[in-house]
């Protein structure tokens, strides 16, 4: 089963989606189709092995990141774009990033600085890539010890999501995915949420349905308001306050998702303090995420987690734009003032 999703933002970009298993044909027919004058690829040292067996591409064409979110940084990136000089690839080449969202996240950045934008062609191999990074054009490195605070939004040519990338994904890595696939069906759909609390377990037909239904709420809130200017795509930072202030903790040791978690637990604790949510929601949305092992409660310094807050892009003058549960399947933004905030950290952390 194949699925085709099209995103097209209201600034006339459009990312052309495949979902489905064993796509390397489709790879093979996409290159064919796009005849770039060069392709290239970026993946990182566990994913290497993986995209030689997929596609055989020629290893001088090839960037290898090391792994781990620590790669998403200046050098790294100054690294890519030297690559990309002794290429020599061109406005026609293509650039592939093949692996989770750290690849993803940076290769788009540096595609898309070249030559003020280069072609990119994404196959995500997380969950959480194939879910949520990989769509989107949000293309970002992180500086000093902020998540994201450097990048471009520019969308990328074409996704090939295939399921079948995930066999070799270590069971805590899909785990982290599921934290996005939760946030969607909390935030916006509360029948893919209700999905996931009957789910027994995972096979490849649940991986399409959550992963072809992540992909079309992300679309669509994508197309509407591609640079956050409208607050719907703000939503989709349901559980990221938090998240990201935990994890841009020096010595943390969580997977993104996991941070998301801890986050997404923090908006519902809000969220039920404010009367919106009832405790038994509160406690259908912890349960749903530690089915899946993750971690809904941390010690976390509160004064390292607001300045790591304050320095996010979520601050509005004293106050922040929180993203808080109306009820299940529903977020919006709701203003917090940094006292308040501040407060509920406090008695959140461990
Ligand atoms: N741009 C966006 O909109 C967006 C959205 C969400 C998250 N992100 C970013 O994505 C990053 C997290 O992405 P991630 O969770 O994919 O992490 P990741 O890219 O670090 O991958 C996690 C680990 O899994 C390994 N791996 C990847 N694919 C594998 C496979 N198929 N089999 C075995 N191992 C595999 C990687 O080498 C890595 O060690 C964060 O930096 C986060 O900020 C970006």
């Amino acid at each position: 089963m194949k699925y085709s999703l099209v995103l097209k933002t209201n600034s006339g970009s459009v990312s052309n989606i495949m979902i489905g298993e064993a796509l390397q044909s489709e790879f093979q027919s996409l290159l064919h189709k796009i005849k770039p004058t060069k392709t290239v690829f970026i993946t990182d040292e566990t994913m290497v092995k993986s995209l030689h067996t997929y596609c055989s591409p020629d290893n001088k064409s090839v960037f290898i990141l090391n792994s781990g979110e620590s790669e998403k940084n200046f050098d790294s990136l100054k690294r890519i774009i030297q690559f990309f000089f002794d290429q020599q690839i061109d406005k026609k080449s293509l650039v592939v990033a093949f692996g989770g969202g750290v690849v993803t996240d940076i290769t788009g950045f540096a595609a898309s600085i070249f030559y003020r934008g280069v072609s990119t062609l994404y196959v995500p191999t997380t969950l959480l890539a194939q879910v949520d990074a990989a769509i989107g054009g949000k293309n970002t490195i992180n500086f000093n010890d902020t998540k994201n605070v450097l990048g471009t939004i520019r969308q990328p040519n074409h996704i090939l999501i295939d399921i079948n990338l995930l066999h070799s994904l270590p069971r805590r890595q899909i785990n982290s995915g599921m934290a996005e696939i939760i946030k969607y069906g909390i935030g916006f759909a509360e029948e893919l949420f209700s999905y996931i609390e009957s789910l027994k377990k995972i096979d490849a037909k649940a991986f399409l349905h959550l992963v072809r239904r992540s992909a079309e709420i992300k679309v669509k809130v994508v197309a509407k308001d591609q640079d956050e200017s409208g607050g719907q795509r703000k939503l989709l930072n349901l559980g990221h306050t938090l998240g990201h202030a935990i994890e841009a903790q020096k010595n943390q040791k969580l997977a993104h998702g996991e941070a998301i978690s801890i986050g997404i637990m923090f908006a519902a604790f809000i969220s039920e303090d404010l009367g919106h949510i009832a405790k038994k929601d509160l406690e259908r949305i912890r349960e749903s995420l530690e089915k899946f092992a993750l971690p809904t409660r941390a010690y976390f310094d509160v004064k390292i987690a607001l300045e790591n807050i304050l320095h996010d892009k979520k601050k509005a003058g004293e106050s922040i734009d929180f993203i808080a549960i109306k009820k299940i399947g529903h977020s919006y933004i709701q203003r917090l003032t940094l006292v308040e905030l501040s407060a509920y950290l406090s008695q959140f952390s461990l």
